[in-house]
């Protein structure tokens, strides 16, 4: 890891060090960009992980808080414990340990506690993973006295998604770590995506949890039983983000609006939506949004709508009657 010129003095053990990270969502192209389609991703600020190192009680090493995340056993939140009393591969553990071999440059650990909290939706596509790992990796590199950049974070953060997800793509760690909108394919790192005007997003919840490992997993076994098939549906998924760029950078909503519809078609023949997706979809597009699609592994968590500004009240209302579980309001730019 470079030593860069903006090192912070280490910071005083009596002194908190806090860092926050956004939630994220996929706008086009996710699944597809598994096999190396592009795919747009913007972080959603309005929800975020944040990460605290606070001084330990001496001679206790490094402990965690999960102050309201699961258990590495399934637990619910408000568990303490040792870092390395952890499983090797519990999330939280790994960014620990991650951060401390990238960035104490051979200090000792010391007596620390993590504590780690989060406003983002757990296993609905939010990112909530890579946003908790990024908080944990940018704390600790402060506290040691490194301002961590994105380009530092993002490939830490890679190595935390393979223990959640298996065979991450990687636009989640990138677009939780730069915390900008991202054009991205997998392995030729990020294309900058400007916003030409502000994109009004009212994120629908379905309240149904669901596993991003078994949904891609799914994909892969139908993919590798039917290559040709779902190579031309991860073809067509790619071009609509490309045509997506193009329609965000010169700031034409109702074009993009129409995208997130074909999105949402191609996801729906590809097998990973749901009732509960195809109905909040539905609801949006019937109350006036400009187009509506799943977010994510689907097969549950979140869809968006594009809506006009002023009309996001009516669209938020409309799905919760519809049974989403929560809204969120976020506008792009
Ligand atoms: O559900 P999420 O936010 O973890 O998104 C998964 C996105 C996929 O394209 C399905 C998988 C990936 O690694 O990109």
């Amino acid at each position: 890891m470079n030593t860069r010129a903006d090192q912070l003095p280490s910071q005083s053990l009596s002194q908190p060090t806090v860092a926050t990270a956004p939630g994220k969502v996929i706008l086009f192209g996710e699944h597809a960009v598994v096999y190396s389609r592009p795919a747009i991703a913007v972080p959603v600020t309005d929800v975020k992980a944040t990460a605290t190192i606070s001084p330990g009680e001496p001679g206790s090493g490094v402990w965690i808080l999960a102050a309201d995340l699961p258990a590495p056993d399934g637990e619910p939140g408000g568990h303490r414990y040792r870092l390395r009393d952890a499983p090797a591969d519990d999330p939280l553990r790994a960014s620990v340990e991650l951060a401390l071999d990238a960035f104490r440059h051979g200090e000792p650990a010391g007596d620390i506690l993590v504590t780690i909290t989060s406003t983002i939706p757990i296993a609905r596509g939010m990112g909530s993973g890579a946003a908790v790992a990024t908080a944990v990796v940018r704390a600790i590199g402060r506290h040691f006295g490194h301002d961590p950049q994105p380009d530092e974070i993002s490939p830490l953060v890679y190595e935390v998604e393979k223990l959640h997800h298996g065979t991450p793509s990687g636009i989640d760690n990138t677009v939780v770590a730069y915390a900008r909108p991202v054009f991205f394919v997998r392995g030729r790192g990020i294309t900058r995506l400007s916003v030409g005007a502000p994109l009004n997003l009212v994120i629908g919840d379905t309240g149904v949890v669901s596993s991003t490992r078994q949904v891609v997993g799914d994909v892969r076994r139908r993919w590798s039983a039917e290559a040709e098939r779902y190579e031309g549906l991860f073809d067509e998924i790619g071009a609509l983000a490309r045509l997506a760029k193009s329609a965000i950078e010169r700031g034409g909503p109702k074009a993009v609006g129409r995208l997130m519809d074909e999105n949402h078609e191609l996801l729906m023949t590809l097998g990973v939506s749901s009732p509960e997706l195809d109905k909040l979809v539905e609801t949006a597009r019937m109350t006036g949004a400009l187009g509506a699609k799943m977010s994510g592994a689907g097969w549950g968590g979140n869809m968006l709508a594009l809506v006009e500004a002023g009309r996001t009240p009516t669209v938020a209302d409309a799905l919760q009657a519809a049974g989403a579980v929560s809204t969120i309001f976020s506008q792009i730019s």
